[in-house]
């Protein structure tokens, strides 16, 4: 269950580049209803990767994490300019809440 701490720690981490409001894309896609959705697949985004494209895997919560804690080892040659985070407390609040499906 997602709390307010997550919100918040989703907003100082991702906020930036990431909205969890349907279509509201910014430097990066909208995260509404991300988990479970094939990457590469936000509707409206345009500025994806080839490698984020080319990626079938189902984003699940696991993979989330694992790709918060090192985009480049997720996503190899993709474009998502953040550059991890070892917290693990910090990447489960922000995982569960986009599991939360806010
Ligand atoms: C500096 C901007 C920036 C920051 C900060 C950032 N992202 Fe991203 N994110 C992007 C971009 C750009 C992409 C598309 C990358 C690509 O196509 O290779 C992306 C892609 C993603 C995707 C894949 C979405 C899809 O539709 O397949 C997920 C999941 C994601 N980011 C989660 C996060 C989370 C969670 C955080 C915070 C911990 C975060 N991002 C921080 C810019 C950012």
């Amino acid at each position: 269950m997602a709390h307010a701490s997550d919100a918040s720690a989703f907003d100082q981490e991702c906020g930036d580049c990431h909205s969890v409001t349907p279509g509201k894309n910014k430097k990066g896609p909208s995260l509404a209803g991300v988990v479970g959705r094939k990457p590469g697949t936000a509707a409206g985004f345009a500025n994806y990767s080839a490698a984020m494209k080319a990626n079938a895997t189902p984003w699940s919560a696991a993979r989330i994490d694992a790709y918060i804690r090192n985009p480049k080892a997720v996503v190899p040659g993709g474009t998502m300019k953040y550059e991890g985070s070892a917290d693990d407390a910090l990447r489960a609040s922000i995982v569960s809440y986009l599991v939360s499906g806010r």
